[in-house]
């Protein structure tokens, strides 16, 4: 472990422009399509953090032939069902959820039997959300009663296309499956809780028969499998979800402004935006251009000294999911009562987020009634923090590190946060980024 980073300063006034790392959702899915593409991929802007190094390891061991390079990487491939065979091969998912979720997608023909583990926090995490769809495609899972990992799948020869309702609005329920469906004989239907859908794009960007039918609460999926595509480079857009820390550090700072640049604006990513507006954020999108059919911005955003509380509309919750500890923290700074509600999923993330984020809301003197799936936040404009706030185990969560980061810069008093290396989880270099708007 690091050393813990204190914190005893308010970040002063700035105006920057800065650049953020490549989206790890699409940095994760450009690695996978690139292993089922024939041919040579490469990716520009992708994403180092440990998830994506991890997903590129996983593909090394399943026989693809992986360049990382500063600028670019690589993956070569025979195309769809060309992993190497092995015996009593295993996969380690390290922390991503998304990584082992969506990688036994394309193990549903692996077949051999084949391991899959990760770290301790994702072993704890749900894989019988996966399995169960997974099994429909014909592949076996030995797995233990309480869900986490490890698991074991063994695929076969001829996978099944199935039909699929997806109920929980998790993108890599969908993902996994849709990524089964490629390596079958037919057509696979899937029905969506909306979630968001960098998937379905990918399909139609590399032309993969696929039909996707919009309604209000859920998208209706069609897939035909077996289409080989072709190698591809793709520009990986940055990350909303990285840029989501600096956008409330501006939000909450004293008279500051800040670009980020080339940021992903998804509209199925881009809850925290609308949210943040609806609270009386000054937020701009300029320069909107589409990147391989992903939408693109340069965001603009300043400071903003009174914020409005928010009842916040459901429907925005699978927009901004990765989100919620920051609108949380803003919701501390509003004046009035804000609530969150239906927001079970939360508390399977990487932690269980609904229940640390209300902690560390408690531990900087904000009233919470928390609930299972809800949370009432009793903000105050006037925080001020008195005693010295030392977090400790809560911050193995990259996203529960950088939240408290924030919160210690915009509300002041004393904080010693431990753990900052899980920053390389998803953002390896938001310490630096911070250092750069304090010069
Ligand atoms: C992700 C989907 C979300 C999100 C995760 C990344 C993805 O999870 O929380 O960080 O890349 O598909 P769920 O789909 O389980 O909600």
């Amino acid at each position: 472990m690091t050393k813990p980073i204190l914190i005893k300063k308010k970040i002063k006034p700035f105006i920057k422009t800065i650049q953020i790392e490549g989206d790890k959702s699409l940095s994760i899915r450009w690695a996978l399509l690139a292993s089922q593409a024939k041919g040579k991929s490469r990716a520009y802007n992708i994403l180092k953090s440990h998830d994506v190094i991890s997903t590129l390891n996983c593909l090394k061991k399943l026989g693809i032939k992986v360049i990382l390079k500063k600028n670019y990487c690589e993956i070569e491939s025979s195309g769809l069902n060309s992993f190497k065979n092995k015996k009593n091969l295993t996969l380690n998912a390290g922390n991503s959820g998304t990584l082992g979720r969506l990688i036994i997608g394309l193990l549903v023909h692996y077949k051999n039997k084949i391991k899959i583990i990760g770290d301790k926090s994702l072993s704890k995490r749900d894989f019988s959300r996966v399995i169960t769809p997974l099994k429909k495609f014909g592949a076996s899972f030995g797995y233990k009663k309480e869900y986490g990992l490890p698991i074991t799948i063994t695929g076969l020869e001829n996978p099944k296309p199935i039909k699929y309702l997806e109920n929980k609005g998790s993108a890599q329920c969908k993902s996994s499956v849709m990524l089964a469906a490629l390596n079958t004989n037919g057509e696979t239907y899937i029905k969506a809780k909306k979630s968001r859908d960098h998937t379905e794009i990918f399909f139609r960007y590399l032309k993969i028969p696929i039909l996707v039918k919009k309604k209000k609460y859920f998208d209706i999926i069609k897939i035909k499998g077996g289409h080989q595509f072709k190698g591809f480079n793709y520009r990986i857009p940055s990350d909303i979800s990285s840029s989501a820390f600096f956008i409330v550090l501006t939000l909450l700072a004293k008279k500051s402004e800040l670009i980020i640049k080339n940021i992903n604006v998804n509209p199925s990513r881009i809850g925290i935006v609308t949210i943040l507006k609806k609270m009386g954020a000054k937020i701009i999108f300029k320069n909107k251009k589409i990147y391989n059919g992903e939408k693109v911005a340069d965001i603009l955003i300043k400071s903003t000294e009174q914020i409005k509380p928010i009842n916040c509309p459901k429907n925005l919750n699978s927009q901004a999911i990765d989100e919620f500890l920051l609108i949380f923290l803003v919701a501390a700074k509003a004046k009035g009562i804000s609530s969150f509600n239906d927001l079970s999923e939360l508390n399977q993330k990487e932690s269980p987020r609904l229940i640390l984020g209300s902690k560390i809301l408690n531990m900087m003197g904000i009233k919470t009634i928390l609930t299972n799936s809800s949370i009432k936040i009793f903000g105050n404009p006037n925080i001020k923090i008195k005693n010295t706030i030392k977090i400790k185990n809560y911050l193995k969560d990259h996203r529960i590190f950088m939240m408290s980061t924030i919160a210690a810069l915009t509300l002041g008093g004393n904080w010693k946060l431990y753990n900052p290396e899980s920053i390389k989880t998803s953002f390896p270099t938001f310490l630096k980024l911070i250092k750069k708007l304090k010069r």
